[in-house]
């Protein structure tokens, strides 16, 4: 068994941090249940990993100390890259509002479509990753969101680049200088070429609600009191379907509140790009920890054919537990901050320093989870990080947590569901390829 502590201290300084990425990367278990027992905060030459539940919990409470600042050059016009702003909680707020929850029922439905069509015209065989895993949650882009009349492929490309780019060309990533470069620009090209599509998507769109609303205010006008008041009530409109940008646009915000047409354009971006990539993963790897374990596989199939289908999303947020997209998130410290004060193990970060918040461990915590090593479906939903935690939670949070397992589920129940390899990351940190086949 390695000795992490000891190999990382004997190194020389220059190396420590490739040494823990390395750790990372193959062997995340092990390796933090070593610092959570034996230094529960890191301190390398790059960043300081925080791997304990309190200490995470601390520090994702602090938005303004330990920021998002990382994010700021890749979209500093969207909501994320925002700290405790009135721009964050206006945008994010008024986006919870229009991803009504009440609609998730309808969105497990529409998923559940989506999945059975694509699985029914693969004729037992599919590349699982461009042909299901990103195609499902692009569908449910276009059909739920609304960024309709482009190309899903583009959509997904648009996705994955800024993916890639915000979340995994960092300063801890283990990049040559040309890959980081390459990644910076598919990330611009990408970029411009979304927001066309997203200036088209709201002249087009636009008409489109002003069109109807026209049509009702005449309506309205021609059958009088009645009609006029269903209309001011809410009546769902028969001319348009309902999507998000559509609902968008069909709301009106006086100036005061800020959120005029570009906003409404840059949210809509922010839909697609937080969708896919995220959704892919999760859906890839959660099915190969099934796959990977035979006894496992049993069980979740038999949960699978049931109607209810919370005992099998357990299973699949477990899988998850094991198997994240990714096992931190990342802040970089405002002025200098003091975690986990007054204990042995208080640290404090320069100001300007990379805090790596290692959630995945703090799902390990024995402070989280009664026997936490075991495989366990149903555990206290509040000590789960699959999509973040505090101000920056993932907004979401509430579609992913139906499509993701509603997805591994709609594959599950395939008799004979087999994979051909392990899933391909060529050599990145996002799947890229995954090859399965059922009888
Ligand atoms: C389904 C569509 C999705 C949308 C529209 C979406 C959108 C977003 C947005 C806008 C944020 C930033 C929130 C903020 O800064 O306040 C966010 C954060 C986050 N999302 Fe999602 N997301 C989606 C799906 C997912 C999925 C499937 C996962 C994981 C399996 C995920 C994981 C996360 C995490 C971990 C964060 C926190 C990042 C941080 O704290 O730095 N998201 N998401």
């Amino acid at each position: 068994m390695t000795d992490y502590l000891a190999e990382l201290d004997a190194a020389a300084e220059a190396d420590k941090f490739a040494l823990v990425r390395r750790w990372i990367d193959a062997e995340p278990l092990p390796f933090f249940k070593a610092l959570r027992a034996q230094r529960p905060i890191l301190v390398t030459p790059t960043a300081t990993l925080v791997t304990r539940l309190d200490d995470c919990i601390e520090v994702l409470n602090q938005p303004k100390v330990f920021t998002v600042k990382l994010y700021d050059p890749k979209m500093s016009e969207f909501l994320m890259s925002h700290d405790g702003d009135a721009f964050h909680t206006r945008e994010k707020s008024i986006m919870q509002g229009f991803l009504n929850r009440d609609d998730l029922d309808d969105v497990r439905r529409m998923v559940r479509n989506i999945a059975a069509d694509l699985i029914a015209r693969a004729n037992g065989q599919l590349e699982a990753i461009n042909g299901y895993t990103r195609r499902v949650p692009a569908t449910l882009v276009r059909d739920y969101f609304g960024l309709t009349g482009e190309d899903l492929d583009n959509l997904i490309e648009w996705s994955y680049w800024n993916q890639a780019d915000t979340f995994y060309n960092q300063p801890f990533d283990d990049h040559s200088d040309e890959e980081r470069q390459h990644i910076i620009d598919e990330h611009a090209r990408t970029s411009g070429a979304l927001g066309k599509y997203i200036v088209e998507l709201m002249a087009r769109r636009l008409l489109a609600v002003k069109a109807e609303q026209a049509r009702n205010l005449l309506f309205a006008a021609w059958y009088g009191m009645l009609k006029l008041i269903r209309l001011l009530t809410g009546r769902k409109n028969d001319t348009l379907s309902d999507d998000i940008v559509t609902r968008m646009l069909r709301s009106h915000f006086a100036d005061a509140v800020d959120f005029d047409l570009k906003r409404v354009g840059v949210n809509a971006g922010g839909l697609l790009i937080g969708a896919i990539e995220t959704t892919s993963q999760a859906v890839a790897q959660s099915l190969q920890y099934l796959l990977d374990r035979p006894e496992l596989m049993a069980q979740a199939r038999a949960a699978a054919a049931r109607d209810d289908v919370s005992e099998f999303d357990a299973i699949v947020f477990e899988t998850l537990r094991f198997v994240p997209i990714s096992p931190y998130l990342f802040r970089e410290t405002s002025q200098a901050a003091t975690i986990a004060r007054g204990t042995d193990r208080e640290t404090t970060v320069p100001a300007g320093g990379y805090v790596l918040i290692v959630t995945q461990s703090a799902m390990f915590d024995p402070r989280a989870f009664d026997k936490p090593d075991e495989f366990n479906p149903g555990r206290n939903w509040y000590h789960q990080f699959h999509f973040g935690y505090g101000a920056h939670e993932c907004l979401g949070r509430y579609v992913g947590a139906v499509m993701i397992p509603e997805m591994v589920r709609q594959l599950v129940l395939q008799t004979g569901l087999k994979a051909d390899g392990g899933i391909d990351y060529e050599g990145g940190h996002l799947p890229q390829k995954y090859a399965l086949s059922w009888s």
